[in-house]
């Protein structure tokens, strides 16, 4: 009766395992990706940015691209998709092509808008020696940076991003990007490999609400609250 009982036990051990195991594997493959928090509340970049502005922009643009990116990845458990969604957009060509243009457009817009909010600050900051040394070097002044980011930013026609971004040489260069495509995409959407130091949303839902039609003024207003010590920490 005492060797039963063992053999019971045990048997009940090995399906309590497998059953963990099984839950384990099914978890991996369907991992979901997180809302990353802002580092302030929606008001702390005005007058630059509106509160209602950042609200929607952050809880219904920025959350429903994550919402897609995760349905996405949920509709082909064998995929096992990695840690982080820097990861996944890095290595695009590991993603299954059911779920390609997905995973490009989604997980493009939650990496895009998550280094744009940790790209401002209420806090004035300006750049450290470091930084404006690279952009002297990169573009003879801080002030011919702005102005040639400012004209790309200004004269882009469509939906997308403006990116300051060190190429492989070091150089800091000003590169855009269509719909939610990313430079950390690389070679797979035909970006060269490179490292981005600040990106700009200029799609109408970053700015229409405060300054419809006037996409040079909400361009104009962000100098303020950039956070360049973000920005040098990003530099490589
Ligand atoms: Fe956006």
């Amino acid at each position: 009766m005492k060797t039963k009982k063992v053999l019971i036990a045990a048997s009940a051990i090995l399906m309590m395992s497998t059953f963990c195991l099984f839950a384990q594997s099914i978890k991996g493959a369907t991992m979901k990706y997180e809302l990353k928090k802002l580092n302030y509340d929606y008001n702390a970049l005005e007058p630059a940015i509106d509160a209602k502005t950042v609200e929607i922009h952050y809880s219904k643009h920025h959350a429903t691209y994550l919402a897609k990116l995760n349905a996405a990845l949920e509709s082909v458990p064998s995929f096992n998709a990695p840690p982080t969604v820097e990861e996944l957009i890095q290595n695009l060509d590991k993603v299954p092509e059911s779920i390609l243009t997905a995973v490009r457009n989604n997980g493009g817009g939650v990496w895009n808008h998550t280094f744009y909010w940790d790209s401002f600050t209420p806090n004035k900051t300006t750049p450290d020696d470091q930084l404006m040394k690279q952009i002297n070097a990169s573009f003879g002044s801080f002030e011919n940076f702005k102005k040639e980011f400012t004209d790309t930013a200004v004269g882009f026609f469509g939906s997308g991003w403006v990116w300051l971004c060190q190429d492989e040489s070091g150089k800091l260069i000003i590169v855009k990007s269509f719909n939610q495509d990313s430079p950390i995409m690389g070679e797979k959407i035909g970006f060269a490999k490179m490292n981005p130091i600040f990106c700009l949303d200029i799609w109408e839902h970053a700015y229409y609400l405060k300054y419809q039609n006037k996409r040079p003024e909400y361009i104009a207003a962000i100098w303020d609250i950039i956070d360049y010590n973000e920005l040098s920490k990003r530099l490589k």
